[in-house]
């Protein structure tokens, strides 16, 4: 865990994987040093980042020629979680800026630009899947078990992680580093070991003349002067920042150089350390001085030192004499107990353990306590793969959904924010559990799954929706017509908590633990288009503000309490978002339903309602684009609506592909669940503006029945 021995594969794996109970992230100590440069603009800061790059190109350590395999390795960790650093700031709170746009874009960028085949990360795999080199995927657990990894692999990538997940108050460090990764691309170093391959993608994507770093290093430069104009930049925390990457780069580089050669007790430590997470459970009944082998290697308490000690003087091992040692001659040979479960290479290491055994066979001092650190790093890893997810204990009353939206928005570095969303989550899911039942989805026609059922059903569903609103407007409105202006700006109000955070709930899948599927690559490509595309204007959340300004309704900022103290929203106007940033923050865990959530969404009020909301705004003389684009940017054809079935189809045919039958199912159920839960968390607003508006609408609405007076009179 973070500060304790060991800690850094945990803290990357909680970073990467459990980001929801991330831990603090904290800044190194390094970006507080002062015996820096300083950099007056943005110019002379670039070139100074410049510069540190040279330096670091510079000052590569020398490597044996067959060592570019453990480079390529050992640059896995930072690789494949490219552009993770910007994670924060692309966040929806902090995108309805130019600065915002400009590092989404960048993100976007580092990402693939919508696909998953260009993912950066993804690169990075087939760069070495060319070489006939595999690694994990950092959301596997593998990743963080692999030997071949060491902790310094970790801690590189580690800098880039705890930025990225920093407060918005790190945004100096964030763009530090930012500025830093895109002048300086992947290490000398790597870029050599690649160099070989003739088409690296990997490389041509971070290459000085190549089309796709110019446009990396121009958003760079104009992500500085955006900073700039929001006036006083810390030049010097940018370039500590850099620095500290810098310093990590060299430790790093330096971990490289070929290790000092174990000794054959330490080489048999590490053997026994790997053996016993599979051996723990099978050896109940094998004792060894009075002790099970189970007792020796449980995961909670492992005493592997006195277990190799004690195993030394044992009868399985005559000390220096691995010709006469019974475990070496008769346990792991054939008709052994432990035939095959060691290879060769790892015979050897047992071999080379028992011959340099001293008669006394009692390890020396220093190699006893040298094997500790590796043994409790083994044990925090351990712990952290085997903890299932933290759930609070259910409390009767959450707080208000205003000061839920607050924290969501606000706090995702707060551990309990996280278990909050979690909580608020599973509740509204469990009350749309019928939804996903058999003979619900039966009765709709959409039992079992299928590609083909589900197209079929949405087009059937667009085809409801859009089929009234091609009429002229004044055709358009029904009983709303008898909404006065002024009721129908309080309308308009009550939807902005969810329209300034427009996309919120797609904001989880840039989170490393989503991001390198297909199906997440576009999930992302409509976040972005939510959050206006790299154009502040064009960001729903903006255009929506702009909308109410111009009728003199001026909101404090969303992410502020006097935003959700704001006395003309209803509370159950915070339903729906409050239910969009508590999916962000569990994306993995609930992608299914995420899924579904996100498609109802993207249909919702495409045709008709759009449009009828439309005409009402027109009528009054308000703006209407809010509306009128997202009945073009969510059409069912190519935009949104479009993207979002096929990303479920890519998600349900890929698991199709590895999965149980039973569980393409199961998830096809959760997709519908998360589908009904968006359609489930409008009701309680509808219901409340149907009792606040109702009575004096449905008078007006009477009036004008009975008595013939028009409707802008009867108002
Ligand atoms: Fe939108
Ligand atoms: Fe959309």
């Amino acid at each position: 865990m973070p500060g304790q021995k060991g800690s850094i594969r945990s803290a990357y794996y909680q970073l990467v994987q459990r980001p929801q109970e991330s831990i603090e992230p904290v800044l190194p100590s390094v970006l507080l040093d002062r015996q820096l440069p300083r950099c007056e603009g943005s110019e002379e800061l670039w070139t100074a980042i410049r510069e540190l790059g040279l330096r670091e190109e510079a000052e590569q350590p020398a490597l044996p020629a067959d060592s570019q395999p453990t480079v390529l390795i050992a640059y896995a960790p930072t690789a494949l979680l490219d552009g993770c650093w910007l994670l924060r700031s692309v966040q929806v709170d902090r995108t309805d800026s130019l600065l915002g746009q400009i590092l989404l874009d960048a993100f976007y960028l580092e990402t693939g630009s919508g696909s998953a085949t260009q993912h950066h990360g993804n690169l990075y795999r087939a760069a070495l899947a060319a070489q006939g080199i595999a690694v994990a995927s950092p959301q596997s657990d593998a990743l963080c078990q692999d030997d071949r990894l060491t902790e310094e692999d970790f801690a590189l990538a580690l800098l880039g992680l705890r930025i990225g997940r920093a407060s918005p108050s790190a945004l100096p460090e964030v763009l530090g580093m930012h500025v830093a990764m895109t002048l300086w691309g992947p290490p000398l170093r790597v870029r050599s070991a690649l160099a070989e391959q003739v088409q690296s993608q990997y490389l041509a994507v971070h290459q000085r003349d190549q089309k796709e770093q110019r446009c990396a290093e121009q958003l760079a430069k104009r992500s500085l002067l955006a900073y700039a104009a929001l006036g006083t930049p810390a030049w010097d925390r940018l370039y500590a920042a850099a620095a500290a990457l810098h310093h990590q780069r060299r430790k790093w580089l330096a971990s490289l150089r070929p290790k000092r050669k174990q000794t054959a007790w330490q080489a048999m430590m590490t053997l026994v350390e790997s053996k016993c997470r599979h051996g723990f459970g099978f050896h109940r009944n094998v004792q060894l001085q009075g002790r099970s082998l189970d007792a020796w290697f449980d995961p909670s308490k492992p005493n592997l030192a006195g277990f190799l000690a004690t195993l030394a003087r044992s009868p399985w091992v005559v000390p220096g004499h691995p010709e006469h040692s019974p475990l070496l001659q008769r346990t792991t040979q054939f008709g052994g107990s432990m035939f095959g479960v060691f290879d060769d290479a790892e015979l050897a290491v047992l071999h080379d353990w028992i011959a340099a055994l001293p008669d006394s066979a009692t390890a020396p001092p220093s190699e006893l306590s040298a094997s500790e650190p590796a043994s409790s790093a083994l044990h925090d890893v351990s712990i952290l793969l085997t903890q299932s997810p933290k759930e609070a204990a259910i409390q009767s009353q959450l707080p208000s959904l205003p000061i839920i939206y607050h924290r969501l928005l606000t706090a995702p570095h707060r551990a309990d924010s996280a278990s909050l969303a979690h909580q608020f989550l599973t509740q509204r899911l469990h009350a749309v559990e019928s939804a996903a039942r058999v003979e619900v989805l039966h009765r709709q026609g959409l039992w079992p799954w299928s590609a083909q059922r589900l197209t079929d059903w949405v087009d059937a569903r667009l085809r409801e929706q859009v089929a009234a609103g091609t009429a002229i407007d004044s055709e358009l409105l029904g009983i709303e017509r008898h909404l006065r202006r002024d009721q129908v700006l309080w309308l308009l109000c009550q939807l902005t908590p969810a329209a300034l955070i427009d996309g919120a709930w797609l904001q989880g899948v840039a989170s490393p633990d989503c991001s390198c599927a297909e199906s997440s690559s576009l999930l992302f490509r409509i976040y972005r288009d939510e959050l206006g595309a790299g154009i502040p204007h064009q960001h729903h959340g903006n255009i929506m503000r702009a909308v109410l300004a111009e009728q003199g309704v001026v909101l404090p900022s969303c992410d502020t309490l006097d935003f959700v103290r704001w006395p003309g929203f209803l509370p159950d106007s915070f339903a729906t978002p409050v239910q969009w940033l508590a999916i962000s923050y569990h994306s993995r865990e609930f992608y299914p339903e995420l899924l579904g959530l996100n498609l109802a969404v993207e249909l919702a009020g495409v045709g008709q309602m759009y449009s009828r909301a439309s005409a009402l705004l027109r009528h009054h003389h308000i703006d209407p684009y809010f509306f009128v684009l997202h009945n073009t940017i969510d059409n069912g054809a190519s935009g949104h609506t479009a993207w979002s079935v096929r990303a479920i189809k890519l998600y349900l045919e890929e698991l199709a592909q590895c999965a149980d039958p039973a569980l393409v199912a199961r998830a096809w159920q959760r997709i519908w669940q998360g589908y009904a839960a968006h359609d489930r968390a409008s009701a309680p607003m509808l219901r409340a503006i149907a009792l606040r508006l109702f009575p004096s609408l449905g008078l007006r609405w009477l009036r004008a029945k009975t008595l013939g007076i028009p409707a802008v009179e009867a108002s």
